[in-house]
């Protein structure tokens, strides 16, 4: 990476406005300037080409399928998959799967609602969701203890969307082998922030959008799944894409479900999101994520070093640095913290209110003194 992580030049990847201060990674990213002449490049060459050259297109996509695998350390890109959202991907695993009454699925209380709601969807099959509390000292035991002989699956959140909490998914993976059960992890929050091992931590399967950490467009989403575990997923969608060899389209008659993850995407591709996310990851993979991770953690340290000097501060986040990534949580006591998101957001920051409190999310690229920034403008905010 071109600067050092204790320097704070303005990173020539991003042109914000001056106007902006933005820690807001954890909703949706600004793109980095050669994601957008990527677009841009894109635009132009289909008014002028149309799919004159769709067969470069084809190997973007595979590249970018390379990429993914690259950056969360998978075996092969056979096991990526590329779809809608993250809710679509859990949405795939949980109709995939098959179902008894009875059977357990453990999640816990801080789960963004995709990680909820579809777990929940499966009660009229007689599936029963738990949700573990994981706000104590050692939130992957609290998962870990609810395993019983019903369980068969746990999926959790790498970080969590509002608190910010990360957990060890290595442990967490170790005991659902252990177990026999199975490990999803919601890794929206986490790939493109720090760095992301399947193969360590043992997942099953991982769903993230490109939209986040990721510094990809909405709408397209990394979905892997294990070897192992791509024929255990019966097929809900179907089309022509799905299949293993997509150009025969005169004999579909003994078509064949794609070996690969592949066969999970059942239509024509977003071709422009590829061409987009493709740049994007290319950038982080450039840099390395082991930078980058080191650069998101020091901002997060520097925020909660900033904010525990404040009388009048709560850290709703974790302030240990293996249990955090990107995201800061707080609140202002004896203010109304809409108020304070209000005349923040008004002042140019682009932050969110969650969790009961404000949450500022840093990427690698934030200038330290745009925190400083922050910092000055909640501890001289004295309400309304
Ligand atoms: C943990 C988590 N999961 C999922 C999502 C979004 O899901 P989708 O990609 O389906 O829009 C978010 C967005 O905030 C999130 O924080």
């Amino acid at each position: 990476m071109s600067q050092h992580s204790n320097t704070d030049q303005p990173s020539p990847h991003f042109i914000l406005d001056d106007s902006l201060i933005y820690v807001n990674h954890a909703a949706v990213s600004p793109w980095p300037v050669k994601t957008a002449e990527t677009v841009k490049h894109f635009a132009d060459e289909n008014t002028r080409l149309g799919s004159r050259h769709y067969q470069r297109w084809l190997q973007t996509e595979e590249e970018l399928r390379d990429r993914l695998a690259a950056l969360i350390h998978a075996q092969s890109s056979d096991e990526i998959a590329l779809l809608k959202n993250t809710s679509e991907g859990l949405s795939v695993i949980a109709y995939g799967l098959s179902w008894q009454a009875g059977d357990k699925i453990i999640i816990s209380h801080e789960e963004f609602p995709s990680n909820f709601i579809v777990w929940d969807s499966l009660a009229d099959q007689g599936v029963e969701l738990v949700q573990v509390d994981i706000s104590g000292d050692n939130p992957e035991q609290a998962l870990i203890e609810q395993i019983d002989e019903h369980t068969r699956l746990l999926s959790i959140s790498a970080v969590q969307y509002a608190s910010g909490r990360r957990l060890d998914l290595v442990k967490l993976g170790r005991a659902c082998r252990e177990h026999n059960i199975l490990f999803c992890v919601d890794a929206i929050q986490q790939i493109g922030a720090l760095q992301f091992d399947v193969e360590a931590m043992q997942a099953d399967f991982v769903v993230a959008d490109g939209h986040k950490w990721m510094l990809g467009p909405e709408g397209l989403a990394l979905f892997y799944c294990r070897r192992e575990r791509i024929p255990q997923l019966q097929l809900k969608q179907f089309g022509w894409h799905m299949v293993e060899d997509v150009s025969r389209f005169d004999a579909m008659e003994n078509w064949q479900p794609a070996s690969s993850a592949r066969r999970f995407e059942c239509g024509s591709p977003n071709m422009l999101a590829i061409h987009a996310l493709h740049s994007s990851i290319g950038l982080l993979l450039e840099l390395g994520m082991e930078q980058i991770e080191t650069r998101v953690l020091e901002r997060v340290q520097h925020l909660i070093q900033r904010f525990s000097a404040m009388d009048d501060i709560t850290i709703l986040s974790p302030t240990q640095s293996h249990q955090h990534a990107g995201i800061f949580t707080f609140y202002k006591q004896q203010v109304d913290q809409q108020k304070l998101y209000d005349t923040l957001v008004a002042s140019g920051v682009v932050c969110a209110l969650r969790g009961g409190g404000i949450r500022f999310s840093p990427h690698f690229y934030t200038p330290f003194e745009q925190l400083d920034r922050l910092a000055d403008r909640v501890r001289q905010y004295k309400g309304s």
